[in-house]
């Protein structure tokens, strides 16, 4: 698996102009931790002004349109992320699946769109806890693997893959590591079938509840290469933890 390990803060709809000094005190430590990557998903309204306000880290959308532009009111494009100063964006998350309905295609679509705009990709995947209970988690996530990944433009080079259980996002609850490891072996050899050897480098970053305290154990998982982190990235405190742990 290739790089350092990547661990993104998405701060979902959490932030006005004050959180940026979160974002700045991230920054500063930030260099204190050369061989760990970082990356700050902040709300599409703070994206421009923590990209003036950071030097280190990297600045993602969560999700973005298919479309370059047009008439999709409260829509944002790709383009418009990476004109905003993003170098990335989150796609797939389940809060877009299950709040915006969007289908695998959809999160295809827009995987697609972020590449052809020069950003990287964050693709989210992950069980519900029906469907965990039922013996299904690792065909949901390799089905959702097989219909959202995308093929083209930069794809697998600029793309990552994050594991989020659904049941585990805001919860406290995380999976087992036998669980965790499990998952991310299905998924490397599903990344192995869709992209051959190239499939074999893709970061694959666990999310779901990771915390200071359970980090460093979820990151030394085979094949965990860094985490997707939600609540614990909204302070520069507890953010930087997690940062320290990888
Ligand atoms: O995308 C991150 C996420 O869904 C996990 O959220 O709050 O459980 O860390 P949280």
């Amino acid at each position: 698996m290739a790089g350092l390990p990547y661990i993104v803060g998405n701060w979902k709809m959490n932030g006005t102009r004050a959180m940026l000094n979160e974002a700045r005190a991230i920054d500063r430590s930030a260099q204190r931790f050369p061989k760990v990557q970082v990356g700050l998903a902040p709300p599409s309204t703070l994206i421009f002004r923590m990209r003036d306000a950071v030097e280190l880290i990297g600045v993602g959308g969560q999700d973005c349109h298919a479309k370059e532009n047009g008439a999709y009111t409260g829509d944002v494009s790709a383009p418009m992320l990476k004109d905003a100063g993003a170098d990335f964006t989150i796609v797939g998350h389940s809060e877009r699946r299950e709040y915006h309905g969007e289908s695998d295609a959809d999160v295809n679509a827009k995987a697609q769109a972020a590449l052809s705009a020069g950003l990287a990709v964050i693709l989210c995947v992950g069980e519900t806890e029906a469907q965990r209970d039922a013996g299904d988690a690792e065909g949901v996530v390799t089905a959702q693997l097989e219909g959202s990944c995308p093929i083209a433009d930069g794809a697998p080079e600029k793309l990552s893959v994050a594991y989020e259980p659904v049941w585990a996002i805001g919860t406290g609850r995380v999976p087992s590591v036998a669980d965790v490891a499990a998952m991310h072996k299905a998924i490397r050899a599903k990344l192995v079938a869709i992209y051959g050897d190239a499939g074999a480098e893709v970061r694959i970053l666990y999310g779901g509840s990771v915390k200071a305290d359970n980090a460093a154990e979820l990151l030394a998982v085979p094949d965990v290469g860094g985490a997707l982190v939600g609540g614990a990235s909204l302070t520069a405190e507890s953010f930087l933890a997690i940062v320290g742990a990888a």
